[in-house]
């Protein structure tokens, strides 16, 4: 997921409420669903898809699916062809479907690091400022996958309590 550039992606982040200047870290809520737009490139190709992120924390549980999972980046048996996919987790273990091929794969689980996500999935956040992102008010933050500042991700957020209302 860190080389897949997530745009316009803005969950529901009940929690990131401003404060004084820095806003609370972008803490997920348990349960949300997410529609998003993506854009990957995977070498000298772009590929542009939507998908949607269910995420259930409380249930141990997440999907993910994308109307082309071209450049999944784990279990890689579909570099060539614009297939719809899921990602599906559950029991600790993670799943890639491509439901045209009626094909399936084990990629990864919990010894891998690859299981649901915490939703205190960030490490150190760096907020850097408030922005202006597509005509919405967002903050912009530098999330690291790994300690000592290693994997650096921008991470952009709504800065709305209850963005979908
Ligand atoms: C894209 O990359 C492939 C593999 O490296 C190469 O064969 C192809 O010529 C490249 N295409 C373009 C348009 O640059
Ligand atoms: C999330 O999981 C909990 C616990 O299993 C369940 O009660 C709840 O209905 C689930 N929420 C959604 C939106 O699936
Ligand atoms: C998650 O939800 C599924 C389907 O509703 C249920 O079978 C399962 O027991 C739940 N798991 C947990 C950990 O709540």
């Amino acid at each position: 997921m860190n080389k897949v550039f997530f745009l316009a992606i803005l969950f529901v982040l009940q929690f990131a409420i401003a404060s004084d200047s820095t806003p609370f870290p972008p803490l997920w809520p348990n349960v949300f669903v997410q529609d998003f737009v993506e854009i990957s490139t995977f070498g000298n190709l772009t590929t542009r898809d939507v998908g949607t992120y269910y995420y259930n924390y409380t249930n141990n549980t997440q999907c993910l699916s994308r109307s082309n999972g071209q450049f999944d980046l784990f279990c890689g048996f579909n570099k060539i062809e614009p297939l719809a996919y899921y990602q599906v987790v559950f029991e600790d273990k993670r799943y890639i479907y491509f439901p045209e091929l009626n094909d399936c794969c084990y990629c990864c689980g919990l010894d891998d690091g690859y299981a649901v996500l915490n939703p205190y999935w960030f490490i150190n956040p760096q907020f850097l400022r408030a922005i202006n992102c597509y005509g919405v008010p967002a903050y912009k933050w530098v999330v690291y996958e790994k300690p000592n500042q290693q994997g650096p991700n921008q991470y952009i957020e709504t800065n709305q309590e209850n963005p979908l209302d």
